[in-house]
């Protein structure tokens, strides 16, 4: 919104959904197309592969953020993509105690990455976050699965529950790309957004009532996170934004973390009883 048009940098926002609204948006001045897949706060996909097509007939590169999936369970630069970039702050990382970033890409460009903006704005880590990231690492996958078993199991006990109106998870069936997740992802990662009933102050009474969960607004923590996106995340958005970017007023994002998934359902379960 406000960072790259003061760098001069025009952006331009389309539903990828299609990728020929992204064919349309590109003209001659168009240099990366952008994507987030699972996108955040929806957990909507977008294709990887179709994207990248459509980027490289037009002479442009695909630049993906994986952070949601992590390398564990998606591999954009395998299936077509340029540029790949995590926050580093979330599953890499894992405990919730670093703030990092990793962009991947080809030789060249990550040198211009490292002293164009590295270098020269001093985006630089310190040595003891980079200790942190390396040691979240080693774990990435046991904790990647662990996170995504508890994940499909909150995800269909929420679709279930009279006061949830729809439940975002990849991992499902009802989620309207879960064939294109199958084919991209080799798992589902622990995000799920889903809408309670009962709009703003639903979301409020809920976050209020969680005993075991945090209320915090970062993700991929070995603890459950559990965020109101209307409140928190997205506060500065305009109704209109928020529409454009697919957050309703009774949407909550949940990080699922390792504690026992029958645990994390009952906290949930009290709390909805609140609402
Ligand atoms: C998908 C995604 N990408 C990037 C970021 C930015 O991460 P950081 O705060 O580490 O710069 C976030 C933060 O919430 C995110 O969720």
């Amino acid at each position: 919104k406000q960072t790259l048009p003061n760098l001069g940098i025009t952006v331009r926002k389309v539903d990828p959904s299609d990728p020929q609204n992204v064919a349309k948006a590109i003209d001659k001045k168009t240099k990366p197309v952008f994507i987030e897949t699972p996108a955040n706060p929806t957990l909507k996909i977008f294709d990887i592969a179709a994207l990248a097509r459509v980027a490289h007939q037009r002479g442009v590169q695909l630049a993906v953020d994986n952070t949601f999936a992590t390398p564990y369970f998606q591999r954009p630069l395998q299936l077509g993509a340029d540029i790949v970039i995590h926050s580093a702050t979330k599953y890499i990382g894992g405990h919730g105690d670093t703030v990092a970033g990793v962009i991947v890409g080809k030789k060249e460009f990550i040198k211009r990455a490292r002293n164009e903006v590295n270098r020269d704005i001093g985006a630089v880590i310190s040595p003891f976050n980079a200790w942190l990231l390396l040691r979240g690492l080693k774990t990435l996958p046991v904790r990647m699965e662990r996170h995504s078993e508890n994940a499909m199991k909150i995800a269909k006990y929420l679709s279930f529950h009279p006061k949830v109106n729809w439940v975002s998870y990849p991992g499902l069936r009802t989620h309207p790309q879960h064939e294109l997740a199958c084919r991209q992802m080799d798992g589902f990662g622990g995000m799920i957004s889903f809408e309670i009933k009962g709009g703003k102050k639903a979301g409020e009474t809920l976050m209020n009532s969680v005993k075991l969960m945090t209320l915090a607004v970062s993700l991929g923590d070995v603890d459950t996170l559990l965020e109101h996106p209307a409140t928190m995340t997205h506060s500065s958005y305009s109704l209109e934004e928020l529409h454009e970017v697919g957050v309703t007023e009774g949407m909550v994002r949940l990080s699922v973390g390792l504690e026992d998934v029958n645990d994390l359902i009952d906290d949930l379960s009290q709390a909805l009883k609140k609402i």
